[in-house]
């Protein structure tokens, strides 16, 4: 496995043609990094859920370079859909839509649906357009860790998670650090309202502003979407993961700038907003774990805007 520091375009041409040879490429998005495999090739997808260790029956996302290419994947798609689309593509935002012939079962774990998203990252989306100039319609890409664990922002922690898994001909493309630092928002947009099922930087109240609707509560028991993964303990760091109580010395902590920080407690990110909450986060997990840290105390953010996707995470993380 390499590691691609300088994405020039004969680097991405590379790459591009990696993809359709059935290899892997690592790619930066502007949440996080992602294993990517091409989406129609059997063989390549399923290496995916080798190398993270998933289980089959968790569905992949596909990337796609434009809302152009979105008819190929997904069929029937409402009107709020478009407009979610065309407002916040490129960017952190996944539609869950009905999906074509195109969406096969080892990409959809067998649902009727598909996840799409065009990443706005130049890398990310530079390597989609050269991907579908050489023929391929669409990247099938997780988030680039083990599954269960914390998301890499850096191409360093991409190398940390899979560098065993992947192999010679697999590539990394380092991209620098991933701007936002948590996933994409996933809205289930196979109703006759769209549902947010997994929160991240496209908020709620981006949402309502543009459609000028109220969302409807993501109702795990009865939407008929299932989101394997969204609801177990995931983004999980070696050291366990504490949302009230006081850290001790020795101790690590996570908080907003406001919140000082005990005698001899180990501070690993003091954000002072959100934006800057989200951006440290998966990085602060990593770095108590290199420095061996048992006990990690996080403060919840301002639960508005990217706070709320910021929040599930550490909820999941302490589970
Ligand atoms: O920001 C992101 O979305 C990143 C970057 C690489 O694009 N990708 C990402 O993928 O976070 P992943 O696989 O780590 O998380 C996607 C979650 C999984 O829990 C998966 O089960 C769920 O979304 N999912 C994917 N397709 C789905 C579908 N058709 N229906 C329901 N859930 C789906
Ligand atoms: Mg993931």
């Amino acid at each position: 496995m390499s590691i691609i520091s300088n994405c020039t375009e004969s680097a991405i041409r590379d790459a591009g043609a990696s993809l359709i040879s059935g290899n892997l490429v690592t790619f930066p998005t502007e949440t996080v990094y992602g294993l990517g495999a091409d989406a129609a090739n059997k063989d390549a997808v399923l290496r995916i859920y080798e190398v993270k260790g998933r289980p089959v029956d968790h569905p992949l996302i596909v990337h796609i370079s434009s809302i152009e290419h979105l008819d190929k994947w997904a069929r029937d798609i409402p009107e709020y859909a478009i407009k979610l689309a065309r407002s916040f593509w490129p960017g952190p935002m996944t539609l869950i839509l009905p999906r074509t012939k195109l969406a096969k079962d080892f990409i959809t774990a067998g649902q009727d649906n598909v996840g799409i998203r065009v990443p706005s990252h130049t890398v990310a989306l530079a390597l989609l357009k050269e991907f579908e100039s050489q023929g391929g319609q669409g990247v099938a890409a997780p988030s680039a860790n083990r599954f269960g664990k914390v998301s890499p922002t850096t191409a360093q922690a991409v190398s940390d998670e899979l560098s065993n898994y992947l192999t010679s001909a697999d590539l990394i493309l380092d991209g620098g650090p991933c701007a936002v630092g948590v996933e994409s928002t996933i809205i289930d947009c196979t109703q006759s309202l769209p549902v947010i099922i997994r929160p991240g930087e496209v908020s709620t109240q981006m949402i309502e502003e543009l459609l000028l609707i109220k969302l409807p509560v993501f109702d795990t028991q009865s939407n008929q979407i299932k989101a394997p993964g969204l609801l177990t303990s995931h983004y999980s760091p070696n050291a366990k993961v504490f949302l009230t109580g006081t850290p001790a010395p020795g101790d690590g902590l996570i908080a907003p700038i406001s919140v000082k920080t005990p005698d001899e407690v180990i501070r690993l990110a003091a954000p002072k907003n959100n934006t800057e909450y989200a951006h440290a986060l998966y990085n602060a997990l990593r770095q108590g774990d290199a420095l061996g840290i048992k006990n990690i105390y996080a403060v919840l953010a301002d639960e508005i805007g990217v706070g709320v996707a910021i929040n599930d995470r550490l909820r999941k993380a302490a589970e």
